[in-house]
């Protein structure tokens, strides 16, 4: 069978182009640590505010028996609540998200941690902070006409000086 020259060579640049999509693909999932959120847990977004885990008292930053922190967070047009969080570097974090109302979207920059927030399930991801900083935690779904504005900042400090610095969030135990 003949194929063009010009043709083959176009054959080579789109197998190399699957190839370094390829190679993105894993670099980000084993590298970066980046994968499709894949925990599926059904919660009552219309009764949050009865639930165990997700009622306005039990919200914030948790400290776990094993030296992880847990920080259970509710969305809600227009913000995540706690507004602002304070978390120590180079810690494991396990974000627990709910939606009390419509879709949002969970974001912090330059980290891995992103997920859908879609109302009546559970949304976990995992983190850590390399390094102390303010991150802003920002809705990437569009979510209604306050949108914009709806965000929340994270602050995290140096291991060895959280949970002291002022305005810090209640950290439970
Ligand atoms: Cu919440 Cu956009």
């Amino acid at each position: 069978m003949h194929i063009h020259p010009l043709e083959r060579r176009w054959i080579y640049v789109v197998l190399a182009v699957i190839g370094i999509l390829l190679l993105a693909i894993f670099y980000t999932a084993i590298a970066r640590n980046i994968h499709p959120p894949s925990h599926i847990e059904t919660i009552d977004s219309a009764s949050l505010h009865l639930s165990e885990e997700f009622a306005e008292d039990k919200l914030g930053v948790w400290t776990q028996p094993d030296g992880t922190i847990k920080v259970t967070l509710v969305a809600a047009r227009y913000g995540f609540y706690p507004r602002e969080i304070q978390l120590p570097a180079g810690t494991q974090v396990t974000f627990r998200i709910a939606s009390a109302d419509v879709l949002h979207g969970i974001h912090i920059p330059m980290t891995n941690m992103g997920t859908m927030v879609v109302p009546g399930y559970v949304s976990e991801i995992t983190t850590t902070f390399p390094k102390p900083g303010e991150y802003p935690m920002l809705c990437n779904e569009y979510c209604g006409l306050g949108h914009d504005h709806m965000w929340s900042k994270v602050t995290v400090v140096a291991k060895e000086s959280w949970p002291a610095a002022p305005n810090a969030q209640p950290v439970r135990r």
